[in-house]
């Protein structure tokens, strides 16, 4: 049952934000995108546990190395607002077809929610849904570490 918050409004938990929110999230972040050397726009919208939906999108830099893609923006942008625990993240571009995450920002996502949904919606809207573990298998995570 989708819940909000009587006092504000907001959602108070996941279930009261559906996919297509989430997607429509996600498309809204790539008009953020900072990418004049790929001219790739990509933008995240990630769910947390609690209900707030955390957006990102691709930061490019003149030294390539640095760029920051969309799904590690709304991450950690999540994180320094306290949220930990996630249960999706949808993924928007205007690429000609849509963008897996790569391989760096599965790790990340990895670390905070191995069971994460991931959708995956293209520029003409078809979509595509798998499972953060599937595609990370066998990862390297935080129970190696104990
Ligand atoms: N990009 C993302 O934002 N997310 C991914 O998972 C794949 C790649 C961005 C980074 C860069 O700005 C552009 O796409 C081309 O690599």
């Amino acid at each position: 049952m989708a819940t909000r918050n009587p006092r504000t409004g907001s959602p108070s938990d996941a279930s009261a934000v559906t996919d297509a929110e989430l997607a429509r999230r996600a498309a809204e972040a790539f008009k953020s995108a900072y990418s004049p050397y790929s001219n790739i726009r990509v933008g995240a919208a990630l769910l947390a546990t609690d209900g707030r939906v955390f957006t990102g999108c691709n930061v490019e830099n003149a030294s390539f190395g640095m760029t920051v893609c969309a799904e590690r923006t709304a991450v950690l942008k999540a994180v320094s607002e306290g949220a930990r625990e996630f249960t999706a993240i949808a993924l928007a571009t205007d690429h000609e077809h849509p963008l897996m995450p790569c391989g760096a920002c599965r790790q990340v996502l990895f670390e905070f929610a191995p069971r994460l949904r991931v959708l995956v919606i293209g520029p003409d809207g078809t979509r595509r849904e798998t499972i953060l573990d599937a595609l990370l298998p066998d990862a390297f995570g935080p129970l190696d570490m104990r």
